[in-house]
């Protein structure tokens, strides 16, 4: 240090000259330093990049607000380039009126914005049989946690007067897959959404642009993006997404059915294999984030010892219904290797189990929902690695 820190001895480049001006990104872009903060696909995950999924950059991300050019994206046919002055919604079926909205229609509502989570009940389905993907933006990225405004579905069925029987409703994409789920009629009539924005702007085309069902607490495939019909019917369709997807098959050979709901579940997002230790013993922030489809998170425990000893996270930011939360331990890093785990208690006071735990209940053979534990090792040199312990 002698000869001094030449980042404030020397003149950077951004001290020499004038920057660029205001008009040089009117719809601006993250600092270029940034560009590895990105979605990420994985390659043998799916045949092609069109029918496939990307990842949330979870380690990179702090607060509980994902911004939306890194929301995770999912969908069957790729993206639908919907021109919102030709979209339209139908209600139709079991109603006193079939109605047809468009989207200058759809704006006479009274709307409403909330933050919700949005996980994809194949989050972590790689890990079923053991630790698989290096980092948490592969094992945990297939969620998102924005704010969105929408018409409370409520609001458009009570206009189309749903008749006595009408026990359940068929949502429709306008996507060239069509996807199709079966809602119960009293999740469509408590929170659900009709929405267009997401943290304010417009939908992104990857997240269902103009229009997309907001589900909330539920699994992320009931969240019909691009959506432009509802049918409301008397009993469930048992369409694809319902039964040969998005199905649990138990160890005995049967099979888990209308798995709506998303379990609580946490995750260490920094120390983690894709954000090490860099700056060796010392002061360490551990951060992560924890969610549950039945309620808040009022409490996360952590453990530095695979589970011997665990103390209770600090958590940090608004605790909402059905979002994302935030945690953090601060710890002094004697640089010994550690045994990373987080374990999530929901308002309901159910408890994030480990992923024996859930095995034992549910066999070896299910890919949608696994909620249990996530361990990270970390060693000497403060490298994190995805791990089971038992
Ligand atoms: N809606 C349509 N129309 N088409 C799709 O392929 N994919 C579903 C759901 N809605 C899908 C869809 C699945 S499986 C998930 S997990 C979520 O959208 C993903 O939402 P996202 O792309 O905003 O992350
Ligand atoms: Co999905």
């Amino acid at each position: 240090q002698a000869a001094g820190d030449p980042a404030i001895t020397t003149l950077p480049p951004w001290t020499q000259t004038l920057g660029p001006g205001v008009d040089a990104a009117p719809y601006g872009v993250p600092s270029p330093y940034e560009a590895s903060v990105r979605r990420r696909n994985v390659d043998w995950l799916t045949a092609d990049p069109v029918s496939s999924v990307n990842f949330t950059p979870l380690h990179a991300l702090d607060g509980i607000i994902t911004p939306n050019g890194l929301c995770f994206e999912r969908h069957h046919s790729g993206v639908a380039e919907v021109d919102p002055a030709q979209h339209r919604l139908m209600i139709h079926g079991m109603t006193d009126n079939e109605l047809v909205f468009t989207m200058e229609d759809l704006l006479r509502f009274p709307r409403e914005n909330r933050v919700y989570f949005l996980e994809c009940a194949a989050n972590s389905g790689m890990e079923w049989r053991g630790a698989q993907l290096n980092g948490c933006q592969y094992t945990h990225g297939m969620i998102h946690n924005v704010m969105y405004t929408g018409v409370p579905l409520r609001l458009l069925l009570e206009r189309a007067g749903v008749k006595p029987g009408g026990k359940w409703l068929l949502a429709e994409g306008a996507d060239a897959a069509a996807m199709t789920r079966s809602i119960p009629m009293e999740k469509a009539l408590d929170d659900c959404l009709v929405a267009f924005k997401m943290n304010g702007e417009a939908l992104r085309p990857e997240q269902g642009y103009p229009l997309r069902l907001v589900v909330p607490g539920w699994e992320g495939n009931m969240w019909v993006k691009w959506l432009r019909r509802l049918e409301v019917g008397d009993q469930p369709w048992h369409h694809r997404e319902e039964t040969s997807k998005y199905t649990d098959l138990l160890g005995d050979g049967r099979a888990r059915r209308f798995t709506w709901e998303m379990d609580a579940k946490s995750v260490i997002t920094s120390p983690s294999p894709q954000a090490p230790i860099t700056h060796g013993p010392g002061p360490t922030v551990l951060t992560g984030v924890a969610w549950s489809g039945r309620g808040t998170i009022p409490r996360v425990d952590v453990t530095l010892d695979g589970g011997i000893t665990w103390v209770e996270a600090r958590m940090s930011g608004p605790s909402w219904d059905k979002s994302m939360h935030r945690f953090y331990h601060e710890f002094e890093w004697d640089g010994r290797p550690l045994l990373l785990q987080s374990r999530a208690h929901d308002s309901t006071g159910y408890v994030q189990p480990t992923k024996d735990a859930l095995r034992q209940i549910r066999g070896e053979n299910s890919i949608y929902h696994n909620n249990g534990i996530q361990t990270w090792a970390v060693d000497a040199e403060g490298e994190a690695e995805n791990v089971e312990i038992s």
